[in-house]
């Protein structure tokens, strides 16, 4: 029998992931955290090149120097885990756009195989780089890219959600043609 036999469905896991940014005191079991690591390793990538690497973080101390990094990344300083995506700095643009795309990827796949374990997540942009270099100890040539916190919600269980406060599908499917 399969340790995740009691997960939800993946159309569950899709339709009830958001933002999480409160989170429950309840610790994120190990393999579950590896296994969100790993749903992020398998994501696909631009002739796979793999332009990534993920640091985890579970110090409280260092999650609060790491909320630091950006204005919009107080939520990570709450947060059980939060694994950072890394990426190599490319001189080319059209690398560079790649690797964004692969690293969205990266983020999705972690988000929904989290969602699936009903542990939510909430992304964060990183604004000053020196400083998550220093929290982080990572070389001159990569780039800090986005981090994703992850804790059980505080407010309600993760379940799909009925509202989403989205374009409406109408306008955003264009069928054959625009
Ligand atoms: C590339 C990217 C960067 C984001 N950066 C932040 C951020 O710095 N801080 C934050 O609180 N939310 C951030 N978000 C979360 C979005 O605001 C959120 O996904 C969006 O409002 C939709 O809400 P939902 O995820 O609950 O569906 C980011 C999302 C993406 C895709």
């Amino acid at each position: 029998m399969s340790p995740y036999d009691s997960d939800m469905d993946t159309w569950d896991a899709i339709t009830s992931r958001r933002n999480v940014r409160a989170y429950a005191d309840r610790p994120i079991a190990p393999e579950d955290l590896d296994r969100i690591l790993e749903a992020g390793r398998r994501a696909p990538s631009a002739s796979n090149r793999q332009m990534w690497d993920f640091i985890v973080c579970t110090d409280r101390p260092q999650l609060q120097e790491l909320s630091k990094v950006w204005r919009g990344a107080g939520h990570v300083a709450s947060s059980m885990a939060t694994i950072v995506l890394m990426t190599p700095k490319a001189d080319e643009d059209r690398i560079r756009v790649l690797a964004q795309f692969d690293l969205g990827q990266v983020a999705m796949s972690m988000m929904i195989a989290a969602a699936s374990l009903g542990i939510g997540s909430g992304h964060a942009a990183v604004g000053d780089q020196d400083l998550a270099r220093q929290i982080l100890g990572f070389p001159e040539d990569r780039l800090c890219a986005f981090l994703i916190a992850l804790g059980y919600p505080a407010d309600r269980p993760l379940a799909p959600l009925k509202r989403v406060n989205r374009r409406p599908f109408e306008e955003v499917v264009h069928r054959g043609h625009w």
